[in-house]
């Protein structure tokens, strides 16, 4: 039997949303970031992961209805479900902000959330949170004290999670006959096809192909019954899951048959297909920094983005490449980017003045859409993205 391999070092790296301010400079926590592939369950897994204690605590910046696009992400996404489904229980683990519970009634929610600054906004609002880690034992005493769940619904959390097994084993918990469960993340053929390396950072151990997540919850006695692709970070997978216990007759429909084709016909089950895009990392890092440092310093960056922590610190791009960063989030403002100590400022001070820099780094790149749209003002300017490539917008 292959064994598992590493295919990609990206480095010595901070939080991806570790943003800090001068005093803490000294004390910042940096890790190796390295990824595998494992031939047997074909998953691709972080190698040395952080304790997710030191990413999700009462500090954590990252706000799910922080931008246009994912406020209309998940109220489609609630809409949807109510018409698909109309749940009389509905479980989120990883609510964030409740961008997307908010569209469902307290009576009929609950809650998962470690994060404490977020768990507070729901609680307080009079959903029902548990202000935890996702794990079995709260699977079974939720079990005990609502029974099966109707919906379980995950965005971007399944793919935090370090211990898949014991994780899945709780969803199991609670899957009655005719429950399902909803979860979405970032898709790995999308990364491979749009050398999208900076989808690799420390919240994300995993990047799930359809392919490997067959495997792993078919071992957990659930089936993959419908696969979506969306737009949101990046290009994600929503996959639809049910219990293997139940007596109702299991449809797989043509969304989950194509995904597993498309992967197959990109090799994601092929070693070789991870070391060529190691390869292709390599050079989008070298026609990035040219094209960058050719601006010499008259460079910003549009939205401080956790990816783009990867990309700062893997190329080893700093503040006088990169002038400073301007992002819309007030816990952001005024402080550093992890790492590449990049000042980050408000779009209201960063865009006063725009003789101050010629070119912008497009560091939100998967909101790109939404904000080509809003800054008309700075269509004169040079707009560099990294995918699928490096280039001019
Ligand atoms: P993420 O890629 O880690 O999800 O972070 C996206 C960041 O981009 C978040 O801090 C908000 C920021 N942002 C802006 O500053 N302006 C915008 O117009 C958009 C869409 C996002």
């Amino acid at each position: 039997m292959e064994k598992t391999t590493q295919f990609l070092d990206l480095g010595k790296q901070p939080l991806a949303n570790g943003f800090l301010s001068m005093q803490d400079i000294d004390t910042e926590y940096f890790y190796n970031l390295k990824y595998q592939y494992d031939p047997e369950t074909s998953l691709v897994s972080m190698i040395d992961k952080p304790a997710p204690e030191l990413m999700f605590n009462d500090s954590y910046p990252y706000h799910s209805s922080g931008s246009r696009t994912m406020n209309l992400h998940f109220n489609r996404t609630a809409n949807s479900i109510k018409s698909n489904y109309n749940p009389k229980t509905i479980l989120e683990i990883g609510t964030n902000d409740g961008a997307f519970i908010r569209h469902f009634n307290k009576e009929n929610s609950l809650c998962v959330e470690p994060c404490s600054n977020f768990a507070a906004n729901t609680s307080n609002d009079g959903y029902s949170t548990y202000n935890e880690f996702w794990s079995l034992e709260l699977a079974q005493k939720i079990r005990e004290e609502h029974g099966f769940i109707d919906v379980i619904y995950a965005a971007n959390t399944m793919c935090h999670m370090h211990d898949l097994d014991s994780a899945l084993e709780g969803i199991h918990t609670l899957l009655g006959p005719k429950s399902v469960f909803i979860f979405e993340d970032p898709s790995l053929l999308s990364m491979l096809q749009r050398c999208s390396y900076d989808q690799l950072y420390d919240e994300h151990p995993y990047i799930f192909s359809v392919t490997a997540l067959d495997k792993i919850l078919r071992k957990h006695h659930m089936i993959i019954t419908n696969v979506e692709s969306l737009p949101v970070h990046g290009g994600s997978n929503r996959i639809y899951a049910q219990t293997t216990h139940s007596p109702i007759a299991i449809h797989q429909s043509m969304g989950y048959h194509n995904h597993l084709f498309m992967e197959r016909q990109l090799g994601v089950d092929n070693f070789e297909t991870y070391e060529l895009f190691s390869e292709a990392v390599k050079r989008s890092k070298g026609f990035l920094l040219g094209m960058l440092v050719a601006f010499n310093g008259n460079v910003i960056s549009y939205g401080a983005t956790s990816k783009s922590t990867t990309i700062f610190n893997y190329c080893g791009i700093g503040p006088e490449t990169i002038k400073y960063i301007i992002d819309t989030t007030k816990d952001k403002q005024c402080l550093l980017s992890p790492g590449a100590h990049i000042p980050i400022l408000s779009p209201e001070e960063g865009l006063s003045n725009l003789s101050d820099f010629d070119a912008i780094f497009l560091g939100a790149w998967n909101f790109i859409k939404e904000i080509l749209q809003k800054e008309r003002r700075l269509k004169n300017k040079k707009w560099i993205t990294h995918v699928p490539f490096p280039r001019f917008l």
